[in-house]
């Protein structure tokens, strides 16, 4: 089962310049809290944007080349697909754009940090998806740095 996990601003905006747009503290606690332990699987750029390997996680890339670092680097992305959607284990899809595109389709889960802010120079932003087909769950919500924020689980119904 694929679940996929991002923080997103009010136009979904997810990063510009290979980085992240937005830095809250507790969204970088809850995506610890809810991924360690599990394989989480991410584009060759989300990977490279990183300071470290994920600890407690199995770090799955998704690329066409082959390299040192990451747990396991996948080419085959449908025949990893159908190898882990129909499972019971939960593992998160991490992004960036391009993978959560990718996923999006055979996700039962969405947990997104959804932030009240905006920024017209973002290069890279989540898919668009029909919230009519999801229970939302709000799990928590916050003010940082003079941002609004909300974490909430969608799963479809
Ligand atoms: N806000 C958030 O929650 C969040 C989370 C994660 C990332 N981000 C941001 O998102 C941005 C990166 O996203 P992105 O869309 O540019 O890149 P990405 O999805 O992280 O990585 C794209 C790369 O993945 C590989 N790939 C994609 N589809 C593939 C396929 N079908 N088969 C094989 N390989 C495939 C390719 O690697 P190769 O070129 O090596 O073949 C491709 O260049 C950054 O700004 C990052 O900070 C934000």
């Amino acid at each position: 089962m694929f679940s996929l996990i991002a923080a997103i601003g009010q136009n979904r905006e997810l990063g510009k310049n290979g980085q992240l747009i937005f830095h809250l503290k507790d969204d970088m606690n809850f995506f610890r809290e809810t991924t360690s332990n599990h394989k989480v699987v991410m584009g060759r750029k989300t990977w490279e944007s990183l300071p470290s390997k994920l600890k407690n996680r199995k770090n799955i890339v998704i690329s066409r080349h082959d390299f040192s670092g990451p747990d396991q680097i996948v080419h085959n992305l449908a025949q990893f697909i159908k190898k882990h959607q129909n499972t019971d284990e939960e593992i998160f899809i991490i992004g960036g754009g391009s993978i959560y595109s990718t996923f999006l389709p055979h996700a039962q889960n969405l947990y997104l940090t959804e932030i009240s802010a905006s920024d017209l120079a973002a290069d890279t932003f989540f898919p668009k998806f029909d919230q009519t087909k999801y229970n939302k769950t709000l799990i928590r919500k916050g003010t940082e740095n003079g941002l609004n924020y909300s974490i909430s689980k969608y799963t479809l119904k």
